[in-house]
């Protein structure tokens, strides 16, 4: 049987994928590199480096390191001012209600986030208490679709890889769970998600019996 849930936090439990998107896309704009919702899928679950990396490989820029750490600061103060506005109405519909039946019923649960900000906004958000362990952006070093992010969660948990169940809204984080041979729990449209396991629009479809389909599973 599973014991262990691990959330990823940005475009899981909070929607703060569409800040994202807006900071990377006045970014990219300001370098004169064109981009959509079709780039923005690439960069979910990506670490701040990688993600000015690939939008600089798009555009076929190159600039001095200097100029790279001054744009990804920009980028993050911009994220932050958006962050900074957030509360409980920004939690993703039907997350509390997980949170809780498994906060009840003793499951173990982790946060395995790649972003440098996850307990900022947990804070923000009012939900850091249901969480046993927060593995974050800070704590690793090799970026989703590395599993390194998900392993640290199981090894605070006690759990062995095959025993946890991750939900992700991203394909690199799908990557990392498959990897490590956890459960995959793609959150969001599935198009962008087929190498889950399991896939859900959101956690308004996940009720109890959901959570023990996803316990029994076995991969
Ligand atoms: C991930 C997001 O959770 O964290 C990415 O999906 C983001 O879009 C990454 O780039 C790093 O986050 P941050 O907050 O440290 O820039
Ligand atoms: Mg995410």
């Amino acid at each position: 049987f599973k014991k262990a849930f691990i959330f990823d936090l940005d475009g899981v439990i909070v929607d703060t994928a569409k800040f994202h998107f807006l900071a990377w896309k006045n970014l990219a704009e300001s370098l004169n590199i064109s981009f959509s919702e079709e780039e923005n899928e690439q960069l979910k679950g990506v670490s701040r480096i990688n993600s000015l990396e690939k939008i600089l490989k798009w555009g076929n820029k190159t600039i001095s390191e200097e100029k790279f750490n001054s744009l990804m600061a920009k980028k993050n103060e911009e994220y932050l001012s958006y962050v900074d506005n957030m509360s409980k109405e920004d939690i993703l519909p039907g997350v509390l209600n997980t949170l809780e039946y498994l906060k009840e019923n003793n499951y173990q649960v982790a946060l395995g986030s790649a972003s440098k900000n996850a307990r900022r906004i947990l804070n923000k958000v009012g939900l850091n208490s249901y969480f046993d362990h927060i593995v974050d952006g800070n704590e690793v070093s090799k970026a989703k679709p590395d599993p390194e992010v998900f392993l640290k969660g199981c090894d605070l948990l006690g759990v062995e890889p095959k025993d946890a169940i991750v939900f992700e809204d991203s394909q690199a984080g799908i990557k990392a769970a498959n990897t490590a041979e956890m459960t995959s729990v793609g959150i969001g449209e599935e198009s962008n998600l087929k190498e889950a396991d399991f896939n859900f629009e959101g956690f308004s479809e996940i009720n109890q019996e959901t959570i023990q389909t996803l316990i029994n599973f076995k991969k």
